[in-house]
């Protein structure tokens, strides 16, 4: 009966988006029906990327707010929907505008480079965005000494360390990637001896430590896909796992911690993404004195290949 259910929600998405001319786009994290329904699943670049690029009318956002909005930065005369308003990223809201500001004046010489996990607020008080997938080339491209590295602590701090430069780094952290602890990678690493281990740069220092890589989710998604590669230790959101395992029969994927999971990732759900399209809301619209400002650092990232 439920897989009916779905099969007819499929259906009604499908013929909607074709009316609409929509794009459904969804982030690696997202519950597996709504991967499987979307046109495109990627990591924070690559999905900055199609979002350039799309010529739909609809941008149907699978994924959290600062997602949705960038894509609203890239696209002013596109509809972009985020089917559950109220998917947010906590760390994004770490830093306020105002805050980031008052950090400024402090370092007035100083590059901002804003990682994409943010609100466009902060993003057009940024020189750059970066994602995870190239925020070290990012960095390790500035030749200025003052560096200001927003909100996420960790990532930051990875950057540092695989660049050499010392940036000056601001608290923020994901709450979802900090329930990952050194013990879970020990652990796994005892249970499956033959597993390599890869980790997000959002994770805890230590845990980085104990991981053969540190990747983007998209990064990940490559990793596994190699020939080299049977079993694999994930330390990231938990559902990844679904497109590991679509994309690679016969290999062994592990989450490090079953408790990885992002509520804001999981609001999305089938139903909320037909009332979307159905009713053309909930929309996500940036302000264009804040829109245009927060583009330069969005495509600065964007033209860095
Ligand atoms: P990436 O998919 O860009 O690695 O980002 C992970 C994440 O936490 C997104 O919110
Ligand atoms: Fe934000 Fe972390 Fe969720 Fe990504 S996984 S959306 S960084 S809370």
């Amino acid at each position: 009966m439920v897989s009916q259910r779905a099969d007819k929600l499929e259906k009604e998405i499908l013929k909607l988006r074709k009316e609409r001319n929509a794009i459904i786009l969804s982030h690696n994290y997202q519950r597996g029906e709504v991967q499987d329904i979307a046109d495109f699943v990627g990591d924070s670049l690559e999905l900055s990327q199609k979002a350039a690029k799309t010529d739909a009318d609809v941008i149907v956002f699978c994924g959290v707010h600062f997602m949705a909005e960038t894509a609203a930065i890239l696209n002013p005369d596109k509809t972009v929907l985020l089917p559950d308003i109220s998917a947010g990223c906590p760390m994004a809201n770490m830093i306020t505008a105002d805050q980031l500001r008052q950090q400024k004046q402090k370092m007035p010489g100083a590059t901002v480079v804003t990682y994409i996990n943010s609100t466009a607020a902060v993003k057009a008080e940024s020189d750059y965005c970066c994602t995870s997938a190239n925020g070290v080339k990012i960095v390790g491209s500035i030749d200025n000494p003052e560096i200001i590295f927003v909100p996420d602590q960790y990532l930051g701090d990875f950057i540092a360390r695989m660049t050499g430069k010392t940036l000056t780094l601001w608290p923020g952290y994901c709450p979802t990637h900090m329930r990952i602890l050194p013990e879970d990678i020990i652990n796994r690493r005892q249970e499956h001896p033959k597993a390599r281990t890869v980790v997000h740069p959002e994770c805890r220092p230590d845990v980085i430590a104990l991981a053969d890589e540190a990747l983007s989710t998209s990064g990940m998604i490559r990793y596994a896909a190699r020939e080299d590669v049977s079993e694999l230790i994930v330390g990231t959101e938990v559902e990844i796992l679904h497109r590991l395992n679509k994309e690679n029969p016969g290999k062994q994927f592990y989450a490090a911690s079953k408790k990885a999971v992002c509520p804001n990732m999981k609001k999305i759900t089938l139903d909320k993404i037909l009332e979307a399209l159905g009713t053309m809301a909930p929309e996500v619209k940036v302000p264009e004195e804040i829109r245009v400002c927060a583009k330069r650092a969005v495509d600065r990232m964007l033209e860095m290949r």
